[in-house]
């Protein structure tokens, strides 16, 4: 396992990316192309900004991402790439999702995770809680046809979680990328084209 860890971690560095963690979108990138040229992009739980930094790339000059995390993120611009905007604050504050609101995303990324505490249970338990305002922020500021990436940490209530996504988005995957470590219980839903009637609920 260190083995896998490691070549992810070596490959990050090599490519200028601040965490392994870019794979776990550079993957589902591959296989379902859920970004494309011009889009704009929210990214929930952005720090320290490898996310945004592949999405930026992916999305190109005229697209934009805006990244949220209750940590700083340093700054970063590249040649050929979006401009990127980061806002320190919690996901769970309204003044946030006001904020938000106020703009058109045609696509919402989350790799959110609680600080955990060893409990399985529980950990899944604060996971979905992120998960269900990442679902309510996405259906709030994305356009109709817009997609939705979603970080989990499977457990009992996990395909209640999916169920819900499934009621908004035409498309659901559960996804599982081989960067992911084999003993996480960490999965991402994929919801592509967000239904015609959700959209802009809470705007
Ligand atoms: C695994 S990291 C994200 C890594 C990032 N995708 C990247 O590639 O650089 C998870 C992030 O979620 C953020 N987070 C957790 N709870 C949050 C909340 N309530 N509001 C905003 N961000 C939160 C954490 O601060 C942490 O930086």
């Amino acid at each position: 396992m260190k083995k896998v860890r490691d070549y992810y971690f070596q490959k990050a560095k090599k490519e200028k990316y601040p965490a392994r963690s870019v794979f776990k979108l550079e993957e589902a990138q591959q296989r379902f192309k859920l970004l494309q040229k011009g889009d704009t992009v929210l990214d929930l739980g952005c720090c320290p900004g490898s996310w945004s930094i592949y999405a930026a790339k992916q999305v190109g000059p005229r697209g934009r991402v805006i990244g949220v995390d209750l940590h700083t993120t340093n700054k970063y611009a590249f040649a050929g790439a979006a401009p990127m905007q980061h806002l320190k604050a919690n996901i769970f504050s309204e003044e946030i999702f006001a904020k938000l609101a106020a703009t058109r995303f045609n696509v919402v990324l989350s790799d959110m995770a609680p600080a955990t505490t060893g409990h399985k249970f529980a950990d899944h338990l604060k996971s979905l809680e992120l998960s269900r305002r990442a679902l309510e922020i996405a259906t709030a500021v994305l356009t109709t046809g817009g997609n939705f990436y979603c970080k989990v940490f499977q457990g009992e209530d996990f395909a209640d979680y999916v169920d819900e996504v499934r009621r908004y988005f035409n498309k659901v995957k559960v996804v599982k990328p081989k960067s992911s470590r084999t003993e996480s219980r960490e999965v991402f839903v994929l919801a592509m084209h967000l239904k015609k009637e959700q959209s802009g609920t809470a705007a």
